[in-house]
């Protein structure tokens, strides 16, 4: 089982860094709704990482043509969707498993979804349940809850679904089987979640339109989509590690180069400044959403409480947690019980790994209490998540911290350790 070991930063720094990794999100969505098209999508600075290159491979099995040259890619989506002679392996991914079942619930064919051990433990019934209550031919382990995930593909009914769970991955996946239903569907979040799917299908022509009383309205699709043309931004959650690097090292400044700034996206930067870094927001250009450049200085950092947009922090709450455990006073995290479905339990493994690191930490049900001291040296555990690994060795810049099993950090981040090396004396061993 691999390990990385991170030792203590011996200097203030001020630098940009322009090879974060390219965004998550948007790739998964590029490579997926290439499909929708009869035309060739384009797509510049896909991210090389294994959750995004396996939805890559789901569409070639489907039945696509794809062209890698590096980062670029060009994908020519099939006449009509393949029904594939394998299992489409989504590894560690919940974006692409959700999504993937909500596209392929109206195809004809049968298609079968699987992960790795973590992704087979995640919950599926909150995009089964809703998609077998329109028509949908979808079964899993535990009745529809967990992977392996079948689907025998259906023409679906319109609906008008309201979710209870702020959810991107929710949302994308029905209005996908939307946008290839028999009527006009309607969907509703709880709260607004990352809306990479409406801006990118409303970019391609679909009709999907936010309604004055919280529904999306999704018109099924009477033609073929526009083709993707798109620069993939870097991932503001990959950029968060760094910035909070910078925020807990002091005199140091961070610049996150070309991120994607949607406003769904960048909560957490917004908590550090709540927190009292200096963060500067700098937009450059807008396709299908703002990006630009992000600036973060290290400032005394105070303690903070959250409990709103929950869905907008999910995968930088662990490295926010790094920032609280330095800063000046008690934290909480409230209302974030869906940490407990991520790649890992995020409230466990966080509140155990800082316990590690000898931080005053109290679970609770839906999130966790911080009291801001001394991060100390350990030993700490990635639980096979990639946000937590890479959050712990951040913490490693203030002492000496080794993370086992980091293998995870290549699903979404494969260079982060050789930028991590940048900053501070990083060791990788076996
Ligand atoms: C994602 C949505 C989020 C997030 C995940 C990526 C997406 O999950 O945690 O890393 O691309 O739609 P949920 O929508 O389930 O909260």
């Amino acid at each position: 089982m691999s390990y990385i070991e991170v030792k203590a930063i011996t200097q203030s720094f001020e630098r940009e860094i322009d090879a974060i990794a390219s965004d998550k999100s948007i790739s998964h969505r590029c490579a997926i709704f290439s499909l929708l098209s009869d035309e060739v999508s384009h797509i510049k600075n896909y991210l090389q990482a294994e959750d995004t290159l396996n939805s890559l491979n789901i569409v070639k099995l489907l039945g696509a043509k794809i062209k890698r040259e590096g980062k670029e890619v060009w994908i020519t989506p099939p006449k009509e969707i393949v029904e594939p002679p394998f299992i489409l392996d989504c590894g560690n991914s919940g974006t692409a498993i959700r999504l993937f079942m909500g596209f392929l619930a109206s195809y004809k064919g049968f298609f079968v979804l699987h992960g790795d051990e973590y992704l087979a433990k995640r919950p599926m019934r909150r995009v089964a349940d809703p998609l077998r209550s329109i028509g949908a031919n979808i079964d899993g382990r535990k009745n529809g809850e967990l992977a392996p995930i079948s689907i025998r593909g259906a023409k679906l009914d319109g609906f008008r679904y309201e979710s209870s769970i702020a959810s991107a991955q929710v949302k994308s996946a029905m209005i996908l089987a939307g946008l290839n239903a028999k009527k006009t569907s309607f969907y509703k979040e709880s709260e607004l979640s990352r809306d990479h799917s409406e801006r990118m299908l409303t970019g391609m022509g679909a009709k999907l339109k936010m309604q004055e009383d919280g529904f999306i309205k999704i018109e099924p699709l009477n033609s073929p989509l526009k083709a993707l043309d798109i620069t993939v931004p870097s991932d503001p959650s990959s950029g968060f590690f760094f910035a909070v690097l910078a925020a807990i090292t002091p005199n140091s400044k961070v610049t996150i180069k070309n991120t994607t700034l949607n406003p769904t996206r960048v909560e957490a930067y917004e908590i550090l400044k709540q927190m009292g870094a200096d963060v500067e927001f700098v937009q450059k250009e807008n396709i299908y959403e703002p990006i630009g450049d992000i600036v973060i200085r290290a400032k005394e950092l105070n303690a903070v409480t959250i409990s709103e947009n929950i869905s907008w922090l999910i995968d930088e709450l662990p490295a926010l947690s790094i920032a609280m455990a330095v800063a000046d006073g008690k934290s909480i995290v409230k209302n974030a019980k869906e940490l407990r479905v991520k790649e890992s339990d995020r409230i466990s493994t966080v509140v155990q790994n800082l316990q590690k690191c000898g931080i005053e930490v109290y679970e609770r049900e839906d999130g966790y209490e911080i009291v801001g001291g001394e991060i100390k040296s350990a030993v700490v555990d990635s639980y096979g998540d990639h946000r937590v690994a890479m959050s712990f060795l951040i913490a490693g810049s203030r002492c000496n911290i080794r993370v086992e099993d980091v293998e995870c950090i290549k699903t979404s981040f494969p260079n982060f350790t050789k930028i991590l090396s940048e900053f501070c004396e990083v060791k990788v061993g076996d």
